[in-house]
């Protein structure tokens, strides 16, 4: 792929005729980017925490778009059983064809939380939900010609260190920050992961990831009021607001999804000052994110935690030597 030059949303293709699904399309960099595709006359799909926010979503996107073919749909990625449902249900409604998939939903800065499958919530929400959805959609997807699956992650995946759904106290020390770092490191790990396992087949699917830099979002500070502590909510938030709108944070997910020359494996995210903020270009992933025997970990792992939606396979790194 050559994405190194520049790209505006003016880049966008006709997205006529083909179906994206958003998730975590309710607020923040996921309602942006769905509003991006929409414009670009895609049928999107909002995938969101629950069928109250689908709709509140719907709504408002409708509203900014009048044009906009959209449609919400419940998917509380935090239960792996409503997930498979709401998979069943967008594949309904993508009438058994889903051209793009991007996995934004996020949670950030919890307290120490389980899943009600018993995982950690931020591997739990931003990884292993994102896992399942992906595999369970893996017909609809192939039904496509040119699939895309784009994974959402940060910079900060470079502090990330192992993920795992057992991150829990005593078996680990917990702190929110670094179960947050670990998912996003996750988020990676996946891409590699689904990136090897369907060239490895020959399959049309391009597995992308995609950072938004740093943007003005809800994440990590509504979790931080809620556990009293304002001040580094106070400080986040300012840090936040410094940089670019979520409308802009949205296009290296918009340029992941949507340019015809990135390739299967590669990694987007802004191209300005410490990638915090400016136009999507394709940037480095932590040596961690590349590594074969992680990548191979977590794969086993997910499957394990999912129920193996997808077919079992030999995993080779078509992205070694990419940089
Ligand atoms: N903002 C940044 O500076 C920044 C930087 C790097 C990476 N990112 C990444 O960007 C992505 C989007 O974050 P954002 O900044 O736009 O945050 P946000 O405004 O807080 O939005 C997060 C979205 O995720 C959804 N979500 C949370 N838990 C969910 C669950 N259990 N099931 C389904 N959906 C769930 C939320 O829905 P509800 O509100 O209904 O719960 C919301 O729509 C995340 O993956 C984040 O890691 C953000």
């Amino acid at each position: 792929g050559r994405a190194r030059d520049a790209w505006t949303l003016a880049d966008v293709p006709d997205l006529s005729g083909r179906t994206a699904v958003v998730t975590g399309a309710s607020r923040g960099i996921g309602a942006a980017t769905a509003e991006h595709l929409a414009r670009g006359g895609a049928y999107v799909i909002l995938a969101c925490s629950s069928p109250a926010e689908a709709c509140a979503a719907e709504g408002a996107l409708r509203a900014r778009v009048p044009s906009a073919r959209v449609v919400g749909v419940g998917c509380d990625l935090a239960r792996l059983d409503q997930v498979r449902a709401a998979a069943e249900h967008i594949t309904a409604l993508a009438e058994g064809r889903v051209d793009m998939l991007v996995n934004n939903a996020g949670v950030a800065a919890l307290p120490f939380t389980l899943s009600v499958d018993g995982h950690e919530m931020h591997f739990a929400v931003n990884h292993l939900g994102h896992f399942a959805l992906t595999g369970h959609l893996l017909p609809a997807l192939l039904n496509a010609s040119e699939p895309r699956v784009v994974n959402v992650t940060s910079v900060l995946h470079w502090l990330g260190r192992r993920p795992s759904h057992r991150a829990r106290p005593p078996a680990r020390r917990y702190h929110r920050w670094t179960a947050y770092f670990d998912s996003k490191l996750a988020n990676l790990l996946f891409t590699y992961g689904l990136a090897a396992w369907a060239s490895d087949r020959g399959l049309p699917l391009r597995a992308v990831a995609a950072h938004p830099g740093l943007a003005d979002t809800t994440l990590g500070s509504s979790a931080l009021d809620a556990d009293g502590r304002h001040l580094e909510a106070r400080l986040l938030r300012r840090l936040q607001a410094r940089w670019h709108s979520p409308a802009e944070a949205a296009w290296p997910l918009v340029r992941a999804a949507t340019d015809p020359r990135v390739a299967n494996g590669e990694f987007l995210g802004p191209g300005g000052r410490w990638e915090w903020s400016g136009t999507p270009v394709r940037v480095r992933a932590a040596r961690r994110a590349r590594d074969v025997q992680a990548v191979e970990r977590l794969w086993r792992q997910s499957q394990q935690l999912t129920g193996h939606p997808f077919p079992s396979h030999p995993l080779r790194p078509p992205w070694e030597g990419a940089f």
